[in-house]
């Protein structure tokens, strides 16, 4: 059998093509993990910008399928550009909020209900309901404007002129996104990376305007502070029991079935606390804080581990069904070894909190 070597790490953006933005939806309603952070960056982006976000011209940065969108929208702003480079997530974007098919439809013919199984029911409702729930809200009611833009961030001064400057910018676990391709497409460090990253977005900003970053701390590393450091990998997702025996198992089945050899997923720990700091003076914004906070998920972990699967697998290439088939068998056996009494999955997320200068 010829061995085959893949990374274990979500780090292409094929993850956020085909069916991958239809998984991320299939998580939502089991771990929240977005909604929280959305609801918070939205907090903070109301507090920090004078009067508040009522009227304003909201910018979100790496919308996904619009999980920040829709909770800054309850903010009432006058108006919110939600870019994206992925065709995929903008298309699951404009299906649940600004088009009027049948969703039910709409998956079925992406053979989403083969993909997700026993989660396509709750992932429907929630796709629902989320589509409800914005057009109920005083954003649609009130004349909000949403603009979808496929756009890589790393483009976006090619659209300026076009979209205008913006009051609040907001990039809900994106950041990490550019500065990889970044790293990846021009052998730069991630010093060099995050500069250009950050010099992208301040463009977008009026003076004065505010950004709001959100990361997991899988991508922050207190080089500044080693007893924080250890203290806050105590309580990564990567260090959690059940997610490594289901690693483990994923790859004990990979390699026996497919001969494929795989790593087990780690943190990236990209961005140096040590350094955060002097990039964004250095690109233009007053450093307003960093805050941590905790983001445990308390569903049954061995759900957590089964909607994140294909999203792990991304650079296995092996077909969808083939992928789920594996992932089945992984849930099964490592169910077998569940006492009920496993602590929460625990993550924590840091809010980075910039003003224009
Ligand atoms: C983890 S998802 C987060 C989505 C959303 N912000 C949320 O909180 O639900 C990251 C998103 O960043 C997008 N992305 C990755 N690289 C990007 C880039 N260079 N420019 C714009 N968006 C990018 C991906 O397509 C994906 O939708």
């Amino acid at each position: 059998m010829i061995m085959k070597s893949v990374q274990a790490v979500e780090g292409k953006n094929k993850m956020f093509e085909e069916l991958y933005p239809v998984l991320y939806a299939a998580e939502s309603p089991i771990t929240a993990g977005y909604v929280r952070q959305s609801i918070i960056a939205s907090v903070y982006a109301d507090s920090l910008v004078l009067g508040g976000l009522r009227g304003k011209k909201i910018l979100d940065l790496g919308c996904g399928f619009g999980t920040t969108t829709m909770e800054i929208s309850k903010f009432c702003p006058g108006s919110i550009t939600a870019i994206d480079n992925s065709t995929a997530m903008i298309e699951l974007m404009k299906v649940v909020m600004l088009d009027d098919c049948n969703i039910d439809e709409w998956l079925q013919k992406k053979g989403a209900d083969k993909i997700l199984g026993d989660l396509y029911k709750g992932t429907l409702d929630y796709l629902n309901q989320r589509r409800a729930d914005y057009r109920q809200g005083i954003f649609v009611r009130g004349g909000g404007s949403l603009n979808t833009l496929t756009s890589s961030v790393l483009d976006i001064s090619n659209f300026i002129l076009k979209i205008g400057r913006f009051d609040v910018a907001i990039a809900n676990n994106m950041l990490h996104w550019p500065v990889k391709q970044l790293i990846e497409s021009s052998s730069v460090d991630t010093e060099t990376a995050l500069n250009k990253v950050i010099s992208r977005i301040e463009q977008t900003l009026l003076p004065g305007g505010i950004l709001i970053i959100t990361e997991p701390k899988d991508f922050i590393t207190f080089d500044d502070d080693r007893s924080r450091e250890i203290d806050s990998e105590k309580n990564t997702s990567t260090n959690h029991p059940v997610f490594k025996r289901f690693h483990a198992t994923l790859n004990r089945i990979l390699e026996d079935c497919y001969g494929i050899k795989r790593a087990v997923p780690s943190s990236t720990g990209l961005f140096k606390v040590s350094k955060l700091r002097d990039c964004f003076e250095s690109q233009g914004f007053e450093y307003i804080q960093m805050s941590q906070r905790e983001n445990s998920d308390y569903s049954d972990p061995i759900i957590w581990c089964q909607v994140r699967a294909q999203m792990w697998l991304g650079e296995v290439t092996l077909s969808f069904e083939e992928k789920n088939k594996i992932i089945q068998e992984t849930v099964g056996e490592v169910r077998k070894t569940i006492t009920g009494k496993e602590d929460p999955i625990r993550t924590q997320d840091f809010y980075i909190c910039l003003r224009k200068k």
